[in-house]
């Protein structure tokens, strides 16, 4: 069975951005394939951020991943800095990875654009997702379309690796595998949906604030009053929204009013709001009880990394003397 490999940073929220293009899937693919979920801590220090909130930042995004659905009984759920074997990893794909593939990634680009000094961790980044991914030798990494070009990456260094070093051990070039949903869009329809640009909708805000958020978001220029008739295909966000979150019959019924200007925009949120609501509220109220019992998830953490301390340590008693070097006793991990 091929194993499964994904990963999300404690910096950003878990927003429905997030959510439909990732961790939506996640949920339905612990019941089909053996899955690890990382909270990559490692990742989020590239960029600037408050030491003293990112334990509770961390914490906070397991509450919500589990929240959504994640089962620690099907799936493996940890923090990456509690397996040091990334870094580890990460090290040894330095090695073989050329500068210039780094520096044509659009994430390094647009991150390092204001920057004067980059820190060449914002640079190597890509590596150590690269690390994650293969040090369980994940077949499958199912991502939003924003991090499809650092899997092609990932791929790219297994294959220099396997090339310089691997006979017979390989690593599995992994694949990626896309979400239904590959790029949710903002609120404003300007960019992706991302807590940096505070165009999202959170997975546990309150109806209200759902509803709040939802009143103002962009619809379909065309239809300036109510009377106007629009077209669903250029309302970007929220018959976006609708296609993920209201059933099919729903999604008929918005795109006869759009056209037909049975409705009035505010009309077609209400009832998206209505969806959205009827999806998050469980998922609210789940995390609710788990925020009062933070000592069961940090031992579903605990659990997890220790798990995923054994694979890694499976994958680098391969690697290590295929480079040439040999390992003293590693039983104190
Ligand atoms: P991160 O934390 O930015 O996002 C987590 C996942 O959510 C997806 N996503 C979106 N999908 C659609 N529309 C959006 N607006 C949207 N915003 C976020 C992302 O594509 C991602 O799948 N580098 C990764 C984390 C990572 C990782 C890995 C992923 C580290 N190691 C190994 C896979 C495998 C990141 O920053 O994701």
């Amino acid at each position: 069975m091929s194993r499964v490999f994904s990963g999300i940073q404690p910096s950003g929220e878990l927003h429905i951005g997030n959510y439909l293009g990732a961790v939506r899937y996640w949920v339905e693919l612990q019941d089909q394939f053996e899955c690890i979920f990382g909270i990559v801590d490692l990742h989020a220090i590239t960029q600037p951020y408050d030491p003293a909130n990112l334990p509770e930042r961390t914490l906070e995004m397991a509450v919500g991943l589990l929240a959504a659905g994640l089962d620690p009984a099907k799936c493996t759920l940890f923090v990456q800095s509690q397996v040091p074997q990334h870094v580890e990893l990460m090290w040894i794909f330095n090695t073989v990875t050329p500068v210039g593939e780094l520096e044509r990634m659009t994430q390094y680009k647009e991150k390092s654009a204001s920057l004067e000094s980059i820190p060449a961790g914002l640079l190597n980044y890509p590596i150590l997702q690269a690390a994650d991914i293969l040090l369980y030798q994940a077949g499958q990494v199912p991502v939003g379309e924003d991090q499809v070009q650092h899997l092609e990456l990932a791929r790219e260094i297994a294959r220099r690796w396997n090339a310089r070093f691997g006979d017979p051990f390989r690593f599995p070039e992994p694949m990626a595998l896309l979400t239904g949903t590959q790029r949710i869009l903002g609120l404003d329809a300007r960019a992706k949906m991302s807590k940096s640009l505070g165009n999202t909708i959170g997975l546990l805000d309150t109806p209200e604030e759902i509803w709040d958020k939802l009143r103002p978001a962009i619809t379909d220029p065309a239809r300036k009053t109510r009377k106007d008739a629009g077209e669903p295909e250029r309302c970007p966000v929220v018959y976006q929204l609708h296609r993920a979150f209201s059933p099919p019959e729903v999604v008929a019924e918005v795109e006869r009013n759009c056209r037909s200007a049975g409705w009035g925009c505010l009309d077609c949120k209400r009832v998206l709001a209505d969806h959205v609501i009827a999806e998050l509220a469980p998922i609210r109220e789940r995390a609710l009880a788990l925020k009062q019992r933070p000592d069961d998830v940090r031992d579903i953490l605990a659990a997890g990394a220790e798990r995923c301390r054994k694979l890694a340590e499976e994958t680098l008693s391969l690697v290590y003397p295929q480079m040439g070097i040999s390992r003293p006793d590693r039983r104190f991990l």
